[in-house]
């Protein structure tokens, strides 16, 4: 089977926003207790952070987690979370029926953001609560002092502000699941007051306002142009979510939804432009997709947790063991925001430890790489840079999800400096492997750096604290440039990264 490519240096997409490769970190299952924070580890530093997860996310160089919530925040009191530990109440998190000591709170979050070496994205309570605990939760983070929140701050023993810039306002708001769930007028409303407020206190914030949480969502796409129509001018970028799942076991219809991906990012900034046009507004408004992964693997044990009576602390809730399938489905989904990038400014994988995450730890013991680890790795490493429009010629196939889904799946990023060119690929077809021809034009001296690839004779494969390198990626030979053109095998149900200079 031959798929030939044709990229252009003139012809881009758009440049790659580097909070493409973001995450999430909720209060939820073992995210945090056990997974950054345990006092005790073996690796624990003295403020009780993990020092293997936080080499492993280091690694990853994720620009921003996105903390605390996800559902836990629409009924979170910020407050309880701050001043000493000895004071802060156990609560009942209604979201996922669990208790939290509140050991973690802004403060320790913003400390181990700097340890892991990325930045906080806050996101404030709309639901259970509103405008007025979000502004003070914003004068607790970021006034430098000399006022009640930010003196406060500086009594519990951080003196520096913590400068966020980037915040939701609110989460799912359109989930009749979500505690404080509002109609988008509702939402749009408090939204808007909230986003202005904030702003009163520092124009340069960054505010995601809340879109659907899915595209199945019976309010999707209203929910978008009535909330955008109460707060075009006054929010920066629309919350997207969605998940993705192989419940019916269907490897061919599983890849493909990331065209469903597309066509929801795509349908969603039709919206965006409706309204512009309606207000006659010079403003871009830019889509941040805030929660994206794969998330079924765990649904069935965790109903015991989520429908029974127990109020435990961390317990195993959503711990997804990635499969090798989900690499292919993950590497799609990235290529998916990577040519999107004129509209994707902001993408959070969810989330980043234990909970649905490429990242896992056992209590008191190992932390290892999930298998969908590695292509968020690589996109976040060699993503970076401009995205280049390719043109594929290739065999595609009718999906459940919407016809002419190409076998060859990819994205193409040049760097921003020098000349280096990365090749995301997705080979999804079952059986056959792709001769891969692509034209380099204005590239007449690139040369292949290496090609990296994960390919597994079992789809099922996981990695486990036992055997953490069962579903490695491995370098291989073969892939060439000559006169100006890339020549490489990509084998069946393969996801390659080949990187040029
Ligand atoms: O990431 C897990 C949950 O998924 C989040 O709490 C919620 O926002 C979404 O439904």
């Amino acid at each position: 089977m031959k798929a030939n490519v044709t990229i252009h240096r003139d012809f881009t997409i758009s440049p790659v926003d580097d909070r493409l490769y973001s995450s999430f970190l909720e209060h939820l299952g073992r995210a945090i207790y056990t997974g950054i924070y345990e006092p005790g580890h073996p690796t624990a530093d003295a403020d009780g952070f993990r020092g293997d997860v936080i080499e492993l996310v280091r690694a990853l160089d994720t620009p921003y987690v996105r903390y605390p919530g996800g559902n836990f925040v629409s009924a979170y009191n910020w407050e309880d979370g701050v001043g000493p530990r000895e004071d802060r109440p156990t609560r009942l998190d209604l979201a996922w029926r669990t208790r939290d000591s509140n050991h973690i709170g802004v403060n320790e979050f913003a400390d181990w953001c700097k340890k892991a070496g990325t930045k906080p994205m806050l996101a404030v309570n709309l639901g259970s609560r509103g405008l007025d605990a979000a502004r003070n939760f914003l004068e607790y983070c970021n006034h430098p002092g000399g006022s009640y929140w930010s003196d406060l701050r500086r009594k519990h023993g951080w003196k520096e502000p913590h400068n966020v810039k980037l915040w939701c306002l609110g989460n799912e708001m359109d989930g009749p699941w979500q505690v404080g769930h509002k109609t988008a007028d509702e939402y749009g409303r408090l939204a808007n007051e909230t986003a202005k407020a904030m702003r009163l206190f520092d124009k340069s914030l960054e505010l995601i306002v809340c879109g659907s949480s899915h595209a199945g969502m019976p309010t999707f796409p209203d929910w978008e142009a009535t909330v955008l129509d109460h707060t075009y001018e006054a929010i920066d970028h629309l919350s997207l979510h969605m998940y993705f799942g192989n419940e019916e076991h269907d490897t061919l219809n599983y890849l493909a939804k990331a065209e469903k991906l597309d066509r929801y990012i795509m349908s969603v900034a039709g919206v965006i432009d409706y309204v512009k046009s309606k207000k006659r507004s010079k403003k871009n408004v830019t889509i941040s997709f805030d929660e994206w992964n794969v998330w079924y693997h765990s649904h069935e044990q965790d109903k015991k947790i989520l429908e029974g009576d127990d109020w435990p602390d961390a317990p195993h809730l959503l711990e997804d063991i990635y499969n090798f399938e989900d690499v292919l489905q993950v590497g799609g989904v990235l290529n998916t925001f990577i040519r999107r990038a004129d509209r994707v400014k902001i993408a959070c994988i969810a989330q980043l430890v234990n909970v649905i995450a490429p990242i896992m730890t056992e209590t008191g013991g190992p932390a290892w790489k999930q298998t969908i680890y590695y292509p968020f790795l690589y996109a976040s490493l060699y993503g970076r840079g401009t995205a280049m429009r390719a043109i594929v010629d290739g065999p595609t196939y009718d999906s459940a999800f919407g016809d002419d889904v190409p076998f060859l799946d990819t994205s193409v990023v040049r760097s921003s400096a020098g000349n280096a060119l990365t090749f995301f690929i997705v080979n999804r077809h079952l059986t056959e492997t792709l001769d891969l021809t692509a034209r380099l034009d204005g590239f007449p001296a690139a040369r292949v750096v290496e090609h990296i690839q994960m390919s597994h004779p079992d789809l099922a494969a996981v990695n486990s604290a036992a055997t953490p390198n069962n579903v490695v990626p491995k370098t291989v030979s073969g892939s060439t440039v000559e006169a100006g053109v890339l020549t490489s095998r990509l084998p069946p149900l393969s996801y390659n990264v080949i990187r040029l200079s």
